[in-house]
C-alpha cells in the first residue's frame, strides 16, 4: 500500500506534524510525504496547456506528486485551518491537480490518478470549525476522481490543548491509519 501526503502546515514540530506523527506510526506501508509549505511549488498560472496536453507546463516539485498520484493507493490531506479554510500553501498545490480536471472535462481521459481513498487530517486553534476546510478537502479529492473520504481527523483546540496532548485526537490518527490499512 502507498500513501501520498500533502502536508499544508507551515510549522515542522506543530500541530499537524504531531496528528502526521502518529498517523503515520501506524500506517502500513510506504508513504510519501509531501510538505507544500516552502516546496518549489507554483500556483497554478490556468495557462490551460492542459487542455490539450497531458503534462503539466510548469516543472517544479509537483512533477514527483503527480507521479506518486499514478501509483499510490490513498491521499491524505493533512493542514492546519488558516481563516476556516484548508492553508494558502496547500490549496496553492491543489490548484495544480486542474490537470487532471483538464484530463477529465476537456481531453475526455480518465486521470492518471490510481489512489481510491482520501483522508483528511486538520489542526485548529478553536476559533472557528474545521468543516469548510474538510469539504474544500473533498471537493479536491472529488477533482482527481477520489470519491470515498474517510471522516476528518481533527485536534479542534490547539490554542489551548497543543495536537501533541490531544489524546483523543492521536488516538483518531492512529484508527484512521488503520482504517486505511484495513
Ligand atoms: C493565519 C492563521 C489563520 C488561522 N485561522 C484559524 C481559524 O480560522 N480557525 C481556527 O480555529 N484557528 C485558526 N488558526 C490557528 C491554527 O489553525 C492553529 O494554531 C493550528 O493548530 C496550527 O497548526 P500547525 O502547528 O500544524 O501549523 C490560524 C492560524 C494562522 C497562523
Amino acid at each position: 500500500m502507498k500513501t501520498l501526503i500533502l502536508n499544508g502546515s507551515p510549522r515542522a514540530g506543530g500541530d499537524t506534524a504531531a496528528l502526521l506523527k502518529a498517523f503515520t506510526s501506524a500506517l502500513a506501508g510506504e508513504y510519501m510525504l509531501k510538505n507544500c509549505f516552502g516546496a518549489d511549488i507554483s500556483p497554478c498560472t490556468d495557462c490551460r496547456a492542459c487542455r490539450v496536453s497531458q503534462s503539466c507546463a510548469l516543472h517544479d516539485d509537483m512533477q514527483e506528486i503527480y507521479r506518486c498520484l499514478a501509483e499510490c493507493d490513498n491521499v491524505v490531506i493533512a493542514s492546519p485551518v488558516h481563516y476556516g479554510e484548508l492553508s494558502s500553501s496547500l490549496l496553492s498545490a491543489a490548484g495544480r491537480f486542474q490537470l487532471y480536471s483538464s484530463a477529465m472535462i476537456f481531453r475526455h481521459e480518465k486521470p492518471n490518478v490510481t489512489a481510491k481513498r482520501g483522508a483528511v487530517i486538520l489542526a485548529q486553534g478553536g476559533s472557528g470549525g474545521a468543516e469548510r476546510a474538510y469539504e474544500t478537502a473533498v471537493l479536491i479529492f472529488r477533482s482527481i476522481g477520489i470519491t470515498e473520504v474517510m471522516p476528518m481527523v481533527c485536534s479542534g483546540n490547539t490554542d489551548r490543548l497543543p495536537a501533541a496532548e490531544d489524546k483523543a485526537a492521536l488516538s483518531a490518527a492512529v484508527s484512521l491509519a488503520a482504517r486505511l490499512n484495513g
